[in-house]
């Protein structure tokens, strides 16, 4: 399954405020389809990457028209194609103290939390294919700030599907890293459980593990990289209703993470399956292990 890292983004669709570029999705939406590869689509409301005119623009009257235009115009587009859509992305923030866990944004700044109804039942009205997913981070690990993220995010999706919002899954972004704290198997279980509880399926989105705080001896961050993955996915995969595990890139040379994490070593980072020169690693091993044991769904 191919999913944009950025050509999906307000930033690069919506350079003015009354034009949309699709020239490089559409690129990729072909390259998928070509290649007999699912597309996905990657996000129809975020607080980051939003253009220059955005906040220049919008204002309480008419943020509700922007976001319905967006959502049913860039859906609109891609009707048909799309295995699902990242509808929402990161609306759950509980460190800001908001109610609810809300993330401050200019969305819910000008719409209230019910901004996210609002685009789940456009983007299902511009394209009833397509599953659509509320797309979460910080929701593995067990510090406290992550059991009030799994908290808050369970008590939004309840909420949504108790008013019959078109909300079809839960998108776990799964950025681990072994700074954030411990990783509780049961823990992590049971919240699994509690999603699928609510009838929705759950996408493992940007699946990646940082090695900016582990030694520099490339042995020790390959094998402790491809331990991280292969103890999340093993608890992940044995919940049948995770239909889907994307790691956010493929190869260590085109990786997020380079700029956003990079080492104090200035040594290049280690994160995906795949090496700068896209020969497998241990971490492609332990993904591909956890695959074969996995029940069968
Ligand atoms: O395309 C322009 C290029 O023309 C320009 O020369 C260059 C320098 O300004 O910027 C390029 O755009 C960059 C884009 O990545 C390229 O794909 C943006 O500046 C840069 O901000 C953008 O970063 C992306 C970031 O989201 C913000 O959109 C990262 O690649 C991407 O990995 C990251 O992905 C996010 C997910 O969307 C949500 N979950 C977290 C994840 C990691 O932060």
């Amino acid at each position: 399954m191919l999913v944009p890292e950025g050509s999906l983004k307000w930033d690069i669709l919506r350079t003015t405020s009354s034009t949309f570029n699709f020239t490089s999705g559409d690129w990729q939406a072909n390259f998928a389809s070509q290649n007999n590869m699912l597309f996905r689509g990657h996000t129809l409301v975020w607080h980051e990457a939003l253009p220059a005119w955005f906040p220049q623009t919008a204002n309480g009257q008419n943020a509700e028209r922007i976001l319905r235009e967006h959502i049913t115009t860039v859906v609109g587009h891609y009707a048909g194609k799309m295995h699902s859509w990242d509808v929402v992305n990161e609306v759950i923030a509980s460190w800001y103290g908001l109610p609810n866990g809300m993330r401050p944004s200019p969305w819910l700044t000008f719409l209230g939390e019910s901004y996210i109804d609002t685009a789940f039942r456009a983007a299902a009205a511009a394209d009833p294919d397509a599953l659509l997913v509320f797309n979460m981070n910080h929701l593995e690990y067990n510090s406290q700030g992550v059991k009030n993220m799994r908290v808050d995010t369970l008590k939004c999706l309840r909420r949504l599907k108790d008013a019959n919002v078109p909300v079809h899954a839960l998108g776990i972004q799964a950025h681990l890293d072994p700074n954030d704290g411990s990783f509780n198997a049961g823990e992590f279980r049971i919240f699994l459980q509690d999603v699928a509880g609510l009838g929705l399926k759950i996408m493992i989105t940007e699946l990646d593990v940082t090695d900016q705080s582990l030694p520099g001896d490339i042995t020790v961050r390959d094998l402790t990289v491809a331990g991280m993955y292969e103890e999340f996915l093993s608890v992940a995969l044995e919940n049948p209703n995770v239909i889907a595990v994307l790691t956010w890139g493929l190869s260590d040379k085109y990786t997020w993470l380079s700029t956003y994490k990079a080492r104090k070593d200035n040594a290049a980072v280690r994160p995906l399956p795949l090496d700068e020169n896209f020969n497998r690693k241990l971490a492609w091993n332990a993904i591909a292990r956890t695959f074969d044991k996995a029940p069968r769904r």
